[in-house]
């Protein structure tokens, strides 16, 4: 590159703003003792209280200053909103719904995830995922990249909203600590020894990965209307699939045949998404990086699965929670679906 280029490069690059903190009680009794696999620690950061792993405190500005391209798609959600489920949507219509090579590759060779690096040191991260993850990588990959990423919009590439086509996915607070609780439960890195309500309060204290919730999902919010933001339910998924699908596609200048969509809408169907993870369970059992008896990944797809976990007292502590975060917003959640398959 040209001095003069390089000048311009750097005079574009901007601060990331906000400072990461090692948490020391992250790695003491009693956090320690119900997240044993979180044994490196983790980091906050500040202004705002994002709360994520120590490796990602140390690299969090090579995040900030990865380039986003104008054919790119991005995934953005608060982890269990639905971001599988919209990455397979997402890269089907990005990809001419190419079916077919969706069911012979992995998703997360096809959609790599952002930050997915820096969960764990790199040494412990399986040599196959790292070489599709790092950064290196993505800075490699040929367009259209459909990138995964559950980091709020502040600490993404500041020119991503302005560059890219962005889906944020939203889900109802109560189900997301459900199948966050489970998540846990079923990935060795948290290995999660506690109970769904010792879940719920590190959740509503904001001290488990990827948290804050509501100024995540707020934020996002607040940007829906932006040209290149796509703001979606996990509820509205479920309600009317064919409408979401007909939607994304309108939103990455698309358009599908309904013989495409006939296709697309039985892929992205639970059924067909949980048996290609039942397919590839022998590959994940030789990665090491879940719990064999701790379930699955795709679990049960529904809405309102809180009903089945959570007690009165801590589903009105839960509401006092949600009723003061959205005080003076007007996001309104649908916490469960009259009808649902
Ligand atoms: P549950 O744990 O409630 O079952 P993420 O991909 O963000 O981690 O979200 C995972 C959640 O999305 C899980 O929720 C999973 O079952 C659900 N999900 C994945 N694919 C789905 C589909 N095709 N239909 C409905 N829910 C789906």
């Amino acid at each position: 590159m040209s001095q003069e280029g390089k000048e311009d490069d750097e005079s574009q690059a901007q601060e990331l703003p906000v400072k990461f903190n090692f948490i020391p009680e992250s790695i003491t009794s009693p956090f320690i003792d119900i997240f044993p696999g979180q044994n490196e620690g983790m980091v906050r950061g500040e202004p705002g209280g994002f709360v994520f792993s120590r490796e990602y405190g140390r690299r969090a500005n090579e995040i900030y200053q990865f380039k986003p391209r104008k054919d790119d798609a991005w995934v953005c959600t608060f982890s269990k909103s639905g971001t599988t489920w919209t990455q397979e949507l997402v890269w089907l219509i990005a990809n001419g719904c190419d079916t077919e090579k969706a069911k012979q590759i992995p998703l997360q060779m096809r959609s790599p995830y952002l930050e997915g690096d820096y969960l764990i040191s790199p040494e412990k991260m399986p040599q196959e995922i790292r070489e599709c993850w790092a950064l290196e990588a993505l800075t490699k990959r040929p367009s259209p990249r459909v990138i995964k990423s559950h980091l709020p919009f502040n600490l993404l590439p500041p020119q991503l909203l302005e560059t890219s086509k962005v889906v944020y996915v939203a889900r109802n607070p109560k189900d997301v600590i459900v199948s966050n609780y489970h998540h846990f439960k079923l990935f060795k890195f948290h290995d999660f020894k506690g109970t769904l309500e010792d879940f719920a309060n590190y959740s509503m204290d904001g001290q488990i990965y990827y948290s804050p919730y509501f100024p995540h999902v707020l934020d996002a919010w607040s940007k829906r209307h932006y040209p290149n933001v796509l703001f979606l339910f996990y509820e509205e998924m479920k309600q009317d699939l064919r409408a979401v699908v007909e939607r994304v596609a309108a939103h990455l200048n698309q358009t599908v045949t309904e013989e495409q969509m006939v296709r697309v809408l039985e892929y992205l169907s639970f059924k067909n998404l949980a048996s290609t993870e039942a397919a590839g369970k022998e590959k994940v059992k030789e990665m090491g990086i879940m719990n064999e008896d701790a379930g699955t990944f795709f679990r049960k797809g529904k809405t309102g699965d809180w009903k089945n976990h959570f007690s009165p007292e801590l589903n009105e502590r839960i509401d006092k929670w949600i009723q003061d975060n959205l005080a003076g917003s007007d996001l309104k959640f649908v916490m469960e679906l009259d009808k649902q398959d």
